[in-house]
């Protein structure tokens, strides 16, 4: 198996995967690359616990493996890809744990392969190259599955099971990506423009969160899924005080935000669909606005 991308999420399955006696090679640039095969991965867990791994490590797929995960992130996939050529990758699976929707076209007419989404629910951080920091009291996976691929993913599921991750296997892969964006999206966008965690966003940004959660479920429910506002609203409730976003992270890191991917896709659906976005919509706007004075910094 080979994962692209040696971050929060692909370093944490890959390592996990490893340590239950799978074969991984991981796909990462040159100096990323040089630390994982001199000092293997490092985890530290509030699930997994704290532990450390020697895998292989290539700055390009040399040979066709099963199964490939893709783990980047959506502003850096076109880059990444290059390390996966079509040819090499011939009938694996391509896996992508990316949030959003956009991303799975974007892979299908790249690779003759079957693509198959999935999601993960993890807070999970690359603090530097190899070491990865996992902080939430939950981890769980749900992958796409059809009687196409139902052979080859139900055991790539039960490799997964082993490392002590949730797994889901979901045959409806629409609704299972909006299920993720639907709580997601209004919380990555909120926590972002807000620059405040979950806690303040959800008591003084209240109107704003119960606006968006309405807007995204409304354009997942036209896309077939069956999208619950109320029960977005009461996981947000429920959510801890303290957790943040990767988009908001990446804001005070002074990184490129997946911003087109999480909140464009909503308007960009939303638009097809022809459902009225406006709090989605002037989110995204002066979000897109601070990106901008950022690069032009
Ligand atoms: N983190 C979470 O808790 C979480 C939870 C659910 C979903 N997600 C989603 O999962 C995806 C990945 O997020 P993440 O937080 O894991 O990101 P991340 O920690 O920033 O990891 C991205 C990894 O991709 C590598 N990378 C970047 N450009 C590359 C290239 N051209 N070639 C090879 N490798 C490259 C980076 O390498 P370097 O190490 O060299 O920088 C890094 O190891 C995102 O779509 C995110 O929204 C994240």
């Amino acid at each position: 198996m080979a994962v692209l991308g040696p971050g929060g999420v692909g370093g944490l399955l890959a390592a996990l995967l490893t340590r239950a006696g799978s074969s991984v090679v991981v796909l990462a640039g040159d100096s990323t690359s040089r630390v994982i095969s001199e000092r293997g991965l490092r985890v530290e867990s509030r699930l997994f616990g704290n532990f450390e791994v020697n895998v292989e490590t290539a700055t390009r797929l040399q040979s066709e493996v099963d199964v490939c995960l893709i783990t980047v992130k959506a502003t850096q996939l076109e880059r990444a890809l290059e390390r996966v050529p079509a040819d090499v990758a011939g009938q694996a699976l391509v896996i992508p744990f990316l949030n959003g929707i956009d991303h799975v076209d974007l892979l299908r007419t790249r690779f003759r392969t079957t693509v198959v989404p999935a999601t993960i629910r993890v807070e999970v951080a690359r603090v530097g190259p190899g070491l990865i920091r996992q902080t939430s009291p939950f981890a769980s996976v749900e992958i796409a599955t059809s009687d196409m691929v139902r052979e080859r993913i139900e055991p790539l599921a039960a490799q997964l099971r082993t490392t002590g991750l949730e797994v889901t296997l979901r045959e409806d892969e629409v609704a299972m990506l909006w299920d993720k964006l639907a709580l997601l999206g209004p919380l990555a966008l909120l926590t972002t423009h807000q620059r405040g965690n979950v806690g303040v966003v959800r008591t003084i940004r209240r109107d704003d969160a119960i606006a968006l959660i309405g807007e995204v479920a409304a354009v997942a429910r036209a896309e077939g899924a069956s999208a619950d506002p109320e029960a977005a609203l009461r996981l947000l409730d429920l959510a801890p005080e303290t957790m943040e976003s990767s988009m908001q992270r990446d804001q005070a890191a002074g990184q490129p935000l997946e911003l087109d991917a999480i909140g464009g896709a909503v308007l960009r659906h939303a638009a097809a669909q022809g459902v009225p976005v406006p709090v989605t919509t002037r989110l995204v706007d002066e979000l897109q606005a601070r990106e901008r004075a950022r690069t032009e910094r």
